[in-house]
């Protein structure tokens, strides 16, 4: 693996692996550890993030490397004119891994075909993110204690939502039921449903089956919305929802999710975010470690 890219990169021998080091990682809470002194990161960010930037800048700098962060790209030579290619083949000059998120599909396949040193995909337009589905599986796994024999039941506007088109696609390397919840104009896209796969308008259809729910926000700055697709987990959903079901969220969330639910111990969105360090660190690890 150099470059990171897609989740159909990974086969379920290297999530081991890299769960093996995350769970190892997690144990000593992301304390610093030294494996990457003397390597730099780039944060290269076209688009608004928290918990993705923040978390790859804290993974990198507790394994005792250094991060070149550019979060807002209209103080770079972006805002001249220059385009993806360039930029990228600067930052490897000057560093060894380069993390990108932009809005466009495809921009870090772009990125990946000039650049000199590996590319993590950190979220690519309505794409993929490869790095929070890792996160999401290594929460699941955590949670529930098996993937295998598991009902995931995705919710919100799965059109739009590169985080649950890449775990769609990481989930097909175990045996697990899958249920898509979404209004009609924002279904999952067809490549990534399969013929076992559920597809419901209403939670209600599926929630008494699901034991991971995976809620998502609307994508609003990826379409001209003209409808109101409100839709919320309420605690009247709680109540009738399996005593041990986990409810996931990538975040940030936009009124899908009340802040009163979060007291409940189903609600594993916060440590999901957590894991997301522990995994990073895992993942850079094996990438220049
Ligand atoms: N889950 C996620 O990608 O969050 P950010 O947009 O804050 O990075």
């Amino acid at each position: 693996l150099n470059h990171v890219l897609s989740v159909d990169q990974f086969d379920k021998a290297l999530i081991e692996e890299l769960f093996y080091h995350a769970n190892w990682i997690s144990k000593a809470k992301g304390h610093s550890i030294s494996h990457l002194r003397g390597k730099l990161l780039a944060n290269l960010f076209y688009e608004a993030s928290t918990r993705t930037s923040s978390s790859f800048f804290a993974a990198m700098s507790r394994l005792g490397g250094r991060v070149l962060p550019i979060n807002d790209v209209t103080f770079s030579s972006v805002s001249k004119g220059e385009i993806l290619e360039d930029t990228i083949r600067t930052l490897a000059c000057y560093t060894d891994i380069i993390v990108l998120r932009h809005p466009e599909k495809g921009a870090a396949a772009r990125a990946a075909a000039v650049s000199p040193v590996p590319i993590v995909n950190a979220g690519d337009g309505v794409g993929e993110h490869p790095t929070q589905a890792l996160l999401d599986l290594f929460t699941i796994l955590a949670e529930q204690g098996r993937i295998d024999g598991l009902s995931v039941t995705m919710m919100g506007d799965l059109k739009h939502g590169r985080t649950v088109h890449s775990l769609s696609r990481l989930l097909r390397l175990y045996d697990v039921t899958v249920n898509y919840v979404s209004p009609p104009e924002l279904r999952m896209p067809p490549d990534l449903v399969r013929p076992a796969d559920r597809e419901v308008v209403e939670l209600d259809e599926v929630l008494a089956g699901t034991d991971v729910l995976y809620v998502t926000r609307v994508q609003k700055e990826r379409f001209e919305s003209t409808g109101d697709y409100h839709y919320a987990l309420t605690e009247d959903h709680m109540a009738r929802a399996k005593p041990t079901m986990s409810v996931m969220h990538p975040l940030p969330r936009v009124n899908e999710i009340p802040l009163s639910l979060d007291a409940d111990p189903r609600a594993a969105y916060f440590r999901q975010m957590q894991n997301g360090l522990f995994v990073r660190m895992a993942l850079l690890m094996y990438l220049l470690g």
